[in-house]
């Protein structure tokens, strides 16, 4: 396994070209499923992933060829139609696949995702969803079987959950929705760019949506679907990492192929914290003149602070002088990287799903464990500002979600790299 080495200090000049949206590419690519005929999806990032999302397409007998990131899809016209425990367990976003299934096979079989360590992630939504298009849903042996037992009909559907509505349900009921018989109109849908991008993607196949991007979507369905082209959105919660971490080390980085109507909620709050935040159509400039100020972060849904940037603003907020508070209202238990930033100097205190960040002068490097994606970017931007080495280890998380990391820090001056764990669990000793 890797670890990454970062060596702090060094302040980041240059710029950085996003990758496409990993959370937009991975619906994308189970709704080729939709036609039997091939799309070609473009813009999509060299990740662990997306190369699970590929094995799972595969496994439900599509051809796939990903070349210079360009994927060929050819699903097979008879899919099969169960998601493997051992595919799904390690993505959760593989249960997206069972929208498509459902409504090209007229039933679908995914294996029940798991808890992960951001928290318990229920999929009750994507199957209330299901059941009001006329599916019939069970679970049995670990898995989620789906059923159409006569062609599926439009209907109402509410997602509005305990934590406001749900990404990855409202991809899926959507997908689902464009190939049964009549209208469909999801309520609290999640207005997320990636559900956009999304809809935009499934028009182009003849599907008749209108609403995306707003918490109201109409759908008429239509009886088939083609193949399409289309070009991924660039990944805003990639483009907010760096825009943390040119913050945290004050330098002066562009930050290009980005959508900064995408981006209004972190512009909102390094502006908030002092930080120089400039705009053009598709890139974002980030300096800083003067010390930090202190903020107060609550993660919401889209277009609110994403909790995918909540541990890169601790990060950011572990450095700053005073006391900034981060309340996180989607995943109440989303602070593993707490414990990982304190063993860097950061004096950090959790109140439920409150992390009160009394700001140090200064972070200090050491070896430090990877929880999940978005806590293993925050850790390696606070390596960027530690005095002295950073270690940052399990990094096939970050592995999961981000494009060449380590080689786009390092090109605007990063003293960061790449090595073999000398021994596994070497951490523990
Ligand atoms: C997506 C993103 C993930 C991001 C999250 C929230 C992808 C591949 N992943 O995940 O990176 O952190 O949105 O922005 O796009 N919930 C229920 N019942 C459900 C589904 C969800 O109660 O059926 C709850 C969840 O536990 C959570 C909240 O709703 O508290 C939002 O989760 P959701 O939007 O579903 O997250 P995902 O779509 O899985």
């Amino acid at each position: 396994m890797d670890k990454i080495v970062i060596s702090g200090g060094k302040k980041l000049y240059g710029s950085i070209s996003l990758s496409g949206a990993k959370n937009s590419a991975l619906p994308i690519m189970a709704a080729t499923l939709l036609s039997k005929e091939e799309s070609i999806i473009e813009n999509v990032p060299d990740l662990r992933d997306i190369q699970t999302m590929i094995k799972l397409l595969q496994a439900l007998g599509a051809e796939v060829r990903f070349q210079r990131h360009t994927l060929f899809v050819k699903p097979a016209k008879d899919l099969c139609p169960k998601a493997p425990y051992d595919l799904v367990s390690t993505m959760r976003a593989s249960v997206c696949v069972l929208g498509p299934l459902l409504a090209r096979m007229g039933y679908g079989e995914v294996s029940m995702p798991g808890g992960c360590v951001i928290g318990a992630r229920p999929i009750d939504l994507h199957l209330k969803g299901f059941e009001a298009l006329g599916a019939e849903i069970k679970i049995r042996h670990g898995y989620v079987v789906a059923r159409a037992k006569k062609r599926l009909k439009g209907g109402e559907i509410y997602l509005g959950g305990a934590f406001g509505s749900s990404v990855l349900a409202t991809a899926n009921v959507l997908m689902a929705a464009v190939l049964v018989r009549g209208k469909t109109t999801i309520h609290c849908a999640a207005c997320e760019p990636e559900i956009t991008d999304l809809a935009v993607y499934l028009r182009k196949m003849g599907a008749k949506i209108r609403g995306e991007g707003s918490p109201r979507i109409e759908i008429e369905g239509v009886s088939k679907l083609r193949g399409s082209r289309h070009r991924i959105i660039s990944d805003r919660i990639e483009g907010g990492t760096y825009m943390a971490a040119a913050a945290m080390t004050g330098g002066d980085v562009l930050i290009r192929q980005i959508a900064p109507e995408y981006q209004t909620a972190m512009i909102d709050k390094l502006k908030q914290a002092g930080v120089l935040v400039d705009q053009t159509k598709s890139s974002i400039r980030i300096r800083r003149r003067k010390p930090l100020k202190p903020v107060d972060v609550t993660t919401l849904p889209y277009p609110g602070f994403a909790t995918d940037l909540q541990a890169q603003m601790m990060a950011l907020m572990s450095i700053t002088p005073g006391i900034s508070v981060i309340s996180e209202k989607i995943y109440p238990d989303r602070f593993m990287h707490v414990s990982e930033l304190n063993r860097m100097g950061a004096k950090i205190y959790l109140e439920g799903a409150r992390a009160i960040v009394h700001g140090v002068k200064r972070l200090s490097g050491a070896p430090v464990m990877a929880s999940d994606l978005r806590a293993s970017a925050a850790l390696v931007i606070a390596g960027l500002v530690a005095e002295g080495k950073t270690e940052v280890h399990r990094v096939y998380h970050l592995d999961r979600g981000y494009d060449r990391l380590e080689n786009k820090l390092l090109s605007v001056g990063a003293e960061i790299g790449r090595e073999k764990e000398e021994k596994q669990g070497s951490m523990n000793n």
